[in-house]
């Protein structure tokens, strides 16, 4: 029987991806343009459909390279969760979510877990890629899995490994940015590595799952810190008659011991606002309670009301209210450039507005509807007459597609919560 480092080596190996979403459509046509056969698994028909048919629904694959990956029979998508057998490596990438008291749910890696023990095989590598706390892959995976009464480490092997990927970002892809990994045991984590450097320029093995799955939500409690950080200063700016913009600016021209964050309307994604709640809960199983992440949570999520009592303040300075006032929202993605609206700040902004009676409408280039509080608004056109009539242009999201002079001259009255136009001279605009 060939074993699966060799199979990995000759490219002979064929790779399952369970959960096609922004991270695992990556992965999988990362692993067929390497010469992979990729099995993908999900479990919305529509998205496997689309898969088949070369078609993507995440902007960081194109259809040129799907249909090719499609074209050389090296990617097939499936919702029948028993092909699990076919594979010799399953790499999962289900979400993470939280729950309404923000919890983690871990419901989707259990699910999946007991799938993939239903139909594990001897000699497969399993690796869970989904952000989550420490523990997760050897106290909640490991024992699902030997139910299937394989041994892990030993009949199966079984790693974490945190997806890095940042979308919309064109420089650093799956390719050039390090990956992590750390298996249950020293087999696992050496083949992990080897699966991973097939795909990885870098690939970074550390002693275990924990040191894994910690690295990667340390990193995003670091990105959330420091963006509470940023947005305190804001707050302490606008006291002080300064602008936080050019503070920041000017910060960033020391070469070292200095990395710059932006203050903004809040913080969106599917990991920013969520991971760091994974790492607080854990903590408190050790007696521990990690302050800066509930500091930053805190200050983090006041950010769309205190965007709002700006906003407010700012229309009643030109003696009109926010009630019944026309606010325009430029973007609706959490980060610009990207049509993800997962936890994006500006929805919990236009719903805070609406709240206070603002007559609401929105643009995005990238994204056409949203649904907020049971109603689905649909993008406007971004033309001379919506700029002109709103009482409040608010940019929410700094996509480098708008034009920020046109839009400067065309509105009266801008709310500007990311900086985008701080090289402007216009003393009708208010930024953050
Ligand atoms: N989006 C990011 O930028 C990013 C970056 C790094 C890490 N992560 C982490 O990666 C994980 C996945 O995130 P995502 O953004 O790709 O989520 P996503 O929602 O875009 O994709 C997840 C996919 O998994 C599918 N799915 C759910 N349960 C399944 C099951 N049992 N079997 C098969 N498919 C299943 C869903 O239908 C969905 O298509 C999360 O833990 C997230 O925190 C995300």
């Amino acid at each position: 029987m060939v074993c699966i480092d060799e199979k990995i080596r000759s490219r002979s190996a064929k790779v399952g991806v369970v959960g096609l979403g922004y991270v695992g459509l990556p992965l999988a046509v990362a692993f067929s343009e390497a010469g992979f056969r990729v099995l993908g698994f999900d479990i919305q028909q529509k998205r496997v459909d689309l898969v088949n048919q070369g078609k993507s629904y995440i902007a960081d694959v194109s259809e040129a390279r799907l249909s090719s990956a499609l074209a050389n029979n090296l990617v097939e998508a499936t919702t029948d969760q028993s092909r699990l057998g076919e594979v010799d490596a399953i790499c999962v990438c289900v979400p993470t979510p939280l729950t309404k008291t923000k919890d983690p749910e871990l419901a989707y890696v259990i699910s999946e877990s007991e799938a993939v023990s239903r139909y594990l095989q001897k000699g497969q590598l399993v690796v869970l890629e989904s952000t989550t706390y420490p523990g997760t892959t050897r106290e909640v995976m490991l024992p699902i899995l030997e139910r299937s009464e394989l041994k892990a480490g030993q009949d199966f092997y079984l790693a974490f490994s945190p997806e890095m990927i940042d979308p919309g970002n064109k420089k650093y892809t799956i390719k050039n940015t390090p990956k992590i990994v750390g298996g249950i045991n020293h087999e696992s984590t050496k083949l992990a590595e080897l699966l991973y450097q097939q795909v990885a320029d870098i690939v970074i093995p550390v002693s275990c799952p924990e040191v894994a799955e910690l690295t990667k939500v340390f990193q995003n409690v670091f990105r959330s810190v420091n963006i509470a950080l940023v947005n305190e200063l804001a707050h302490l700016c606008e006291q002080m008659g300064l602008s936080v913009w050019e503070v920041i600016d000017a910060a960033s021209t020391k070469p070292f011991g200095y990395m710059p964050f932006y203050p903004g309307p809040g913080i969106g994604g599917h990991c920013i606002p969520l991971d760091p709640y994974y790492l607080a809960n854990k903590a408190r199983e050790y007696d521990f309670h990690t302050r800066f992440i509930e500091l930053a949570a805190d200050i983090n999520e006041r950010m769309p009301y205190y965007v709002v009592s700006r906003i407010s303040d700012a229309i009643n300075s030109k003696g009109k209210s926010l009630h019944g006032a026309k606010v325009l929202v430029l973007g609706v993605a959490y980060k610009r450039d990207v049509e993800d609206v997962r936890e994006s700040p500006s929805l919990k902004l236009i719903k805070l507005l609406r709240e206070k009676g603002a007559n609401v409408s929105y643009n995005d280039p990238y994204v056409a509807s949203v649904r907020i509080s049971e109603n689905n608004l649909r993008s406007v056109e971004l033309t001379d007459e919506q700029l002109a009539s709103a009482d409040c242009v608010v940019i929410a999201t700094d996509h480098t597609c708008y034009d920020y002079k046109y839009i400067a001259r065309k509105s009266s009255f801008i709310f500007d919560t990311r900086g985008a136009t701080r090289k402007l001279r216009n003393k009708n605009i208010i930024r953050l």
